[in-house]
C-alpha cells in the first residue's frame, strides 16, 4: 500500500472545482482506488463503471507550502435522464477528513452544478454511517438498499438549498481554520 505524507505541511485552503486537468483526473481515480479498495474493500481490484464514461469528476485540492496541489476529495456526477442527476464516489481522504469541510462542499459543488444545468432531481447512494451528514445537508431518504454487500440510503438533495453554479471549472477556495 502507497503511503501518504498527511497535511504536514500543507496550508489551510483548498480549491473545490471540477477536474479539468489531467492530474487533477489522475489524482481523483488514485484517491477512489485508495478510499473504496484499499480502504473500504468495496471493490476488489478498482472502482472504475460505465458511469465514468460520462461523468464529470470533481475535486478538492489542498496546496503545500511551495504550491503543490494535492487533491484530497472527490466526487463524480452525471445526468441519467433527463433532469435526474446523481452524485457518487464521494471520497475524502484520511488525513484531511472533518477539517476542512471537504465532502461537504463538495456536495455542495455537485449539485449546484446539476442545478445549473436544470436538474429537478438529484439522487445519491449513501453509506449507512454518512446519512448523518447529508441529512444536515438538506437530504432526505427515500429507501434503504443493499449494495456493494453494505447497507446504503437512497437520498435526494433539495436543490432550493443549492444555489446553481454556472462555472464548474472555477469552482471556489475555501479556508479550513480547522487544518493543520
Ligand atoms: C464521507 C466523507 C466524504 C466526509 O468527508 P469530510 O470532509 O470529513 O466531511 P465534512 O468535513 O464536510 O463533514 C461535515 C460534518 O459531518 C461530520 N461527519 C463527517 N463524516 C461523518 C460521519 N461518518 N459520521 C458522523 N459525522 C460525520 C463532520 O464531523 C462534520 O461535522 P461538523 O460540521 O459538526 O464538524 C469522508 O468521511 C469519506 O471519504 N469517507 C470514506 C468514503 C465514504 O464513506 N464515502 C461516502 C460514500 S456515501
Amino acid at each position: 500500500m502507497t503511503e501518504h505524507p498527511g497535511r504536514a505541511g500543507f496550508l489551510q485552503s483548498y480549491h473545490i472545482c471540477a477536474a479539468v486537468e489531467p492530474w487533477q483526473a489522475a489524482g481523483a481515480a488514485a484517491l477512489r482506488n485508495r478510499v473504496f479498495v484499499q480502504e473500504q474493500g468495496l471493490f476488489t481490484t478498482h472502482d472504475r463503471d460505465a458511469i465514468d464514461d460520462v461523468a464529470m469528476p470533481l475535486v478538492a485540492v489542498a496546496e503545500g507550502a511551495a504550491g503543490e496541489p494535492v487533491v484530497a476529495g472527490t466526487v463524480r456526477i452525471h445526468q441519467a435522464a433527463p433532469g435526474i442527476w446523481w452524485g457518487s464516489r464521494l471520497a475524502v481522504a484520511p488525513e484531511w477528513r472533518r477539517v476542512g469541510k471537504l465532502g461537504s462542499e463538495l456536495i455542495r459543488l455537485a449539485v449546484g452544478i446539476a442545478h445549473a444545468r436544470g436538474a429537478v432531481e438529484f439522487h445519491a447512494h449513501v453509506q449507512r454511517q454518512n446519512v448523518v451528514l447529508f441529512r444536515r445537508l438538506h437530504w432526505s431518504v427515500t429507501a434503504e438498499v443493499d449494495l456493494h454487500g453494505r447497507p446504503h440510503a437512497h437520498m435526494l438533495a433539495d436543490l432550493a438549498h443549492y444555489p446553481a453554479v454556472d462555472d464548474p471549472a472555477r469552482g471556489w477556495r475555501i479556508t479550513a481554520p480547522g487544518a493543520a
